[in-house]
């Protein structure tokens, strides 16, 4: 019998994808470019199952199904390309390859175009879950050529994690490099969510003066409430777990954050469409800040250590806190579905949002309660331009209010930073502001470079010059907006 699909990369996702598959009665076809990787995983995590090895490319072909499907859990970049132009001339008209890496979405594109001629199909899958997620239930984000999904489904929904309803996480997201997309949003949020943690987390020890054991007990009691999620519940084990000594392990971990690229590229693909992400990008901006140690070492000498305490009760900052973490927490999504509205506008992908909600429900790294709110808002309103607006959140947004602003103008008054919470705020400030001051900032763009202006009182895309010194011409510059 031949197998149903072939992975090639034996590191840990790999590994443990392909057990799960086995897990779910799929034979899979193991191959690494080292073949005692094979061995050493056929002898050991494989053995006595009905995982198989093959210790080439042309083996690994020759031991699958038609149409072949083969998926990629190797590091993104040339070393898929290489893969695929070794892959190419072994497979036959209408096989799959399938991309199961951290690949930024214009790669995915290209490869679907260049594939799609030589009549071949291929998937860009967002994989989250990290390593237990692999093994017993990512979440799956597919996207690319259409025409292979039905034949990569049955595996891809088995081995999915499920929603507390037993739906899978895991559908097709839409053509192209939207599977790839979406992950990267989905790591945007990610960081997001990470950044507003550790912001809580810092107003709590250095504002609040709180113990890690006190700090501990706030997260397990806020994983009760709507903040529910794997993220805020690793944090309180982070916060419990105790190194040798006896002293929280947190604090002897170094504070530079690293980064594999995925929020910056969310971050630049809002700049370029023009999105304001602007809670992301500062949680992206917050890493490279933090990897500024030497410079913030000195930097502290120099402008002398702040003090930082908050006064007033304790639990009632606690509680602002929770409120302000939550609110935040709705903005930074809501412009992450901003970003993914304008990039499925602007390459067709028609995405449906209630299902992304629905594939992060469970399986990856932003799992949490409050996705099946999103999935029911976009439910309500599949074009819902800001997240915001839907009642539920609204109401939230509004109940918050007042205990967020009280946190972000504490911290900003004693020097905690906080720049994705105050962030967040401001673009709902802006957000929710019928009239900006970017009428001045037109006034200065015409003054100086003779930019032109449209008015209140005249109809939109009728545009005006003002000669403002009485020296400068009449003569305005073209107008267009990049
Ligand atoms: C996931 C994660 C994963 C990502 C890590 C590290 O969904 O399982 O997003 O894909 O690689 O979280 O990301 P950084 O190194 O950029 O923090």
């Amino acid at each position: 019998m031949k197998g149903d699909i072939g992975v090639i990369g034996l590191a840990v996702m790999g590994q443990n994808l392909i057990l799960n598959m086995n897990d779910h009665g799929y034979k899979v076809v193991a191959h690494n470019r080292t073949a005692e990787k094979v061995d050493e995983f056929l002898q050991g995590p494989a053995k006595g199952t009905n995982i198989v090895g093959a210790y080439s490319l042309q083996e690994l072909v020759d031991k699958l199904e038609s149409p072949r499907k083969i998926m990629l859990m190797v590091r993104a970049g040339d070393v898929v390309d290489s893969f695929i132009d070794k892959l190419v001339p072994l497979l036959d008209k209408g096989d799959i390859i399938i991309d199961g890496g951290n690949t930024n979405f214009p790669d995915t594109n290209r490869r679907v175009a260049a594939l799609k001629e030589k009549g071949i199909h291929f998937i860009g899958s967002g994989v989250s879950g990290g390593e237990e997620g692999a093994r017993f239930g990512p979440s799956i984000m597919p996207g690319g050529s259409p025409e292979a999904w039905p034949f990569v489904k049955p595996i891809f929904q088995a081995i999915s994690a499920k929603t507390e309803n037993d739906e899978p996480c895991c559908d097709w997201v839409g053509n192209d490099g939207a599977g790839h997309f979406v992950k990267m949003v989905h790591n945007g949020i990610e960081y997001g969510d990470m950044q507003l943690i550790t912001e809580a987390y810092q107003f709590m020890k250095d504002g609040l003066g709180m113990t890690h054991d006190e700090m501990q007990s706030v997260f397990i009691e806020w994983n009760k409430t709507e903040l529910n999620s794997y993220l805020v519940e690793i944090t309180s084990d982070i916060l419990g777990y105790k190194d040798t000594d006896g002293e929280p392990l947190v604090e002897k971990i170094l504070d530079t954050a690293g980064q594999k690229g995925t929020g910056k590229w969310t971050g630049i693909n809002a700049l370029d469409m023009g999105i304001p992400l602007t809670l992301i990008t500062e949680s992206v901006f917050a890493r490279c800040l933090s990897s500024l140690k030497d410079q913030r070492v000195e930097a502290e000498e120099l402008f002398g250590k702040k003090e930082s305490i908050v006064e007033g009760d304790k639990q009632v900052w606690i509680e602002a806190l929770r409120q302000a973490l939550l609110a935040s927490k709705i903005i930074s999504y809501a412009q992450g579905f901003m970003l993914m509205r304008e990039a499925s506008n602007e390459n067709g992908w028609d995405l449906n949002y209630g299902n992304v909600a629905l594939m992060w429900r469970g399986g990856c790294i932003i799992r949490s309660a409050f996705l099946s709110n999103i999935r029911d808002a976009y439910d309500i309103d599949s074009e819902l331009s800001f997240l915001g607006s839907d009642s539920y959140f609204k109401g939230i947004l509004e109940n918050s209010m007042s205990a967020w602003r009280k946190v972000a103008a504490k911290s900003m008054e004693v020097g905690i930073p906080m720049p994705s919470m105050t962030s967040a705020l401001t673009f709902l400030d802006g957000y929710t502001t019928a009239r900006l001051p970017a009428n001045l900032l037109q006034a200065q763009r015409d003054y100086f470079g003779a930019h032109t202006y449209e008015r209140v009182d005249k109809p939109k895309g009728e545009f005006f010059h003002t000669n403002w010194t009485g020296k400068g011409g009449d003569v305005s510059s073209t107008t267009y907006n990049s």
